[in-house]
């Protein structure tokens, strides 16, 4: 059973997910010298991303950034100066705001004119990426994500071919209600982390956190579902708002 902590806004959300992240982080230091993270995109986890860059706040500097090795969820199929680049978000609110190595920040190549190029080229960066941070079975100890109004995590979206991968890590699909193409971790290698943390807040949210925490199994109309098998190894960081849904009636 998944793990569920309501916080009051999306403010408080970002404040205990900073401590939850830095603590798992911390404790994956110190029990492998390495920290490996899949960040998630969007626009909820900016807020997480600041607080851990801001030395106004004790994360930053109890984080071993040098220990840190960064992997990214999805990819929009833009270059990564784009204001929709996932990596371009992160860059500006963590990563250039942390002593991190740049060889240890693996990025998904959303520029490459073919969007199955990049998830081919991020299928080797990213078993490569792992092997160099110690984790010969190909894990991480962190992954972040968002969820959709849709049930979409990363970018695997209902209905997607993507949702029924269960060999490739790295998968390239093109979404026709965005009319776009995406680059997106698969479930096996999102739920290859010892630990997955799922953001959401906002009421526009809590059909799909009820879709994925209660309702009857349908992974292909609500892909969150997908994060079941993990368990307990899955903490859910939710506002109040986006929490709405939950005390309704059993599905
Ligand atoms: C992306 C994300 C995606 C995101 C959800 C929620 O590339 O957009 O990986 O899965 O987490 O769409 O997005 P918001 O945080 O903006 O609501």
């Amino acid at each position: 059973m998944a793990i569920v902590t309501v916080a009051d806004t999306n403010t408080t959300v970002a404040l205990v997910a900073a401590e939850r992240i830095a603590a798992l982080i911390e404790g994956s230091i110190r029990a492998r010298s390495s920290a490996t993270v899949c960040l998630a995109g969007g626009r909820t986890p900016a807020g997480l991303y600041d607080l851990l860059a801001d030395d106004r706040h004790p994360w930053r500097h109890r984080i071993d950034w040098t220990r840190v090795h960064l992997f990214w969820g999805d990819e929009r199929h833009v270059p990564p100066d784009h204001p929709d680049s996932n990596f371009g978000m992160a860059y500006r609110t963590l990563v250039s705001r942390v002593p991190i190595p740049l060889a240890q920040v693996y990025r998904i190549e959303g520029e490459r004119e073919d969007a199955r190029d990049a998830a081919t080229e991020y299928e080797a960066t990213l078993r490569n990426g792992l092997i160099a941070a110690g984790r010969t079975d190909q894990s991480f100890d962190v992954a972040l994500l968002g969820i959709g109004q849709d049930g979409h995590i990363a970018s695997i979206f209902p209905g997607s071919p993507t949702i029924d991968e269960r060999s490739r890590r790295v998968a390239a699909a093109w979404v026709p209600h965005l009319q776009a193409w995406r680059i997106t971790l698969t479930p096996p290698a999102l739920l290859n982390s010892r630990h997955i943390v799922v953001l959401a807040s906002g009421e526009e949210k809590a059909g799909a956190v009820r879709a994925a925490l209660v309702l009857p199994e349908d992974p292909s109309r609500w892909p969150a579902q997908l994060l079941r098998p993990a368990a307990d190894r899955v903490e859910w960081i939710i506002d109040a708002a986006a929490s709405r849904s939950l005390a309704g009636p059993p599905a």
